[in-house]
């Protein structure tokens, strides 16, 4: 039976204005109807307002490096304002911490971060991350720190892998004591939507003289933040990175914020037009302030005011009521995927022992991930991932007790070739926009595909790729949106 939420005002009028919301495809079976959006995670839809702002914008588009015309003002006003307005939606204090955008989403933040951080603090080599990292925050680590230490998952009786371990995390602290860097660690999973104790963890990680950032992609969407003005100072975060395309403003405009004396302590990582004051044949003179100093070259203007157009909105609605009310939906969504016999899900699912937001991993049994995401695209137009979601390591741990009942009969090398074939999982997300109703459209699917099982399989086939495609069915080319062939009347007719 359907529930309904009670809900402010604002958000329903907010929820209600996204960009895609109505966007409708032929199925399968020849009906058309409303995409229902479940891939948040990946991608947030555009809110409206903030489509409609920055559209405006655009009539007084102009570099922020520009100084004296009317346009150049106006651009540079509003893009010291996006700043301003990440530090206040992060609760980070205007004295203590800066904010600067970076390209390509939160990855590039953390990259960027890994590199501030090593070279902050040369003599130590080692950074703490997580078992459940995005690649985002493993890999930069690895590349620019030194050595990773994967932390482990807490467990339970389920055997499922909960939040970050405390105490595996205080005794890697305790044992690798000087040479620890710093710990970085994601706010939320972008797989199991399990949230982290990520006040917990910086309390610990500074006891033992280690910094605290945090990926926060799939965080800042989801839940209050409050990076400084914690009554004990050891739970203040030193760094959060997050991303406008997972925030309602697509295009990846990343954010960093971090402590200043950080980025003060030495030259900033990138260097080009707009953060010299001066510039000789044989030296120049960085500005030595922020966000200057870390803003190398021409930054996404639009990406940076969609993002903070985006959360001016949620900051007025409350992220507190964004968190209940997202809170509501994906534990029901849980507990009704729970009831449905073949569904698996991953990350453990004692709600009181681990709480989510935004996420929900699974797959149905007996079913390829491939295939269970094509058939809710091609019968039932709901759009999730699957695969990995950039998480192997994670999702290689969520899935380990299902493959070793799969590959127990199989020699090594069966067992390799059956790893790739099967690893993987299927994630439905969801973001503001999503409704009790999009739950229960979900719910229904999954019922009718688990039932139907042999029927859905018989009408797909396996593509050299590894790729489920329907025997009879391709999206009709109706649906099929093409920018050179829409421009083609443009540039054709005078
Ligand atoms: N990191 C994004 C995801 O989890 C793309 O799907």
């Amino acid at each position: 039976m359907a529930v309904t939420q009670k809900i402010s005002a604002l958000l329903a009028k907010v929820q209600n204005d996204f960009i895609g919301l109505d966007t409708v495809y032929t199925l399968a079976d020849g009906t058309k109807s409303q995409r229902i959006y479940l891939d948040s995670t990946a991608s947030t839809l555009m809110m409206g307002k903030v489509f409609d702002l920055v559209e405006k914008f655009l009539d007084h588009y102009a570099n922020s490096h520009s100084l004296l015309h009317f346009s150049a003002k106006i651009s540079t006003n509003q893009y010291q304002w996006a700043h301003e307005r990440v530090l206040s939606f992060l609760g980070a204090d205007l004295d203590t911490y800066t904010c600067f955008f970076t390209g390509s989403g939160t990855t590039a933040g953390i990259n960027r971060l890994a590199r501030v951080f090593r070279d902050f603090r040369p003599d130590k080599d080692i950074a703490l991350v997580s078992v459940m990292e995005h690649h985002s925050n493993d890999l930069p680590h690895r590349k620019h720190t030194g050595k990773v230490i994967h932390i482990k998952l807490d467990n339970y009786d389920s055997g499922q892998p909960g939040c970050l371990s405390l105490s595996d995390l205080e005794e890697n602290l305790n044992r690798f004591k000087d040479r620890i860097n710093y710990v970085a660690i994601t706010g939320i999973s972008n797989v199991t939507g399990i949230i982290n104790p990520i006040y917990d963890i910086a309390e610990l990680a500074h006891k033992y003289g280690a910094l605290v950032l945090i990926d926060g992609a799939q965080t800042a969407a989801h839940m209050p933040v409050k990076m400084s003005g914690h009554n004990n100072p050891n739970r203040n975060i030193d760094a959060f990175v997050f991303s406008g395309h997972k925030t309602y403003a697509p295009g990846s405009p990343g954010v960093v914020v971090c402590r200043k004396d950080i980025l003060l302590a030495i030259e900033p990582e990138e260097v080009g037009g707009g953060m010299v004051e001066d510039v000789y044949i044989n030296n120049y003179i960085i500005k030595n302030y922020f966000p200057d100093r870390e803003e190398a070259g021409t930054p996404n203007i639009p990406g940076a005011i969609a993002l903070a157009t985006a959360i001016e909105i949620m900051d007025h609605i409350g992220m507190e009521e964004i968190y209940e009310y997202e809170e509501i939906l994906v534990n029901r969504a849980m507990e009704r995927m729970l009831d449905i016999q073949d569904i698996m899900i991953y990350g453990e699912k004692d709600l009181t022992k681990c709480t989510r937001a935004g996420s929900i991993s699974f797959n149905i049994n007996g079913m390829h991930h491939g295939l269970t995401a094509a058939v809710l695209n091609d019968y039932f137009n709901i759009a999730v991932r699957n695969e990995c979601f950039c998480a192997h390591p994670y999702v290689k741990e969520l899935i380990l007790d299902d493959m070793l009942e799969a590959v127990s009969e199989l020699s090594e090398s069966e067992i390799e070739t059956k790893y790739k074939l099967l690893a993987g999982m299927v994630r439905a997300s969801f973001g503001l926009y999503n409704t009790m109703d999009d739950v229960d459209a979900l719910i229904t699917a999954l019922k009718i595909i688990s039932i139907n099982k042999e029927k859905y399989s018989n009408h797909y086939h396996v593509d050299d790729y590894g790729n489920y495609v329907h025997n009879t069915f391709q999206m009709d080319s109706d649906n099929h949106f093409s920018i050179p062939n829409m421009l083609i009347e443009y540039l054709t007719k005078m």
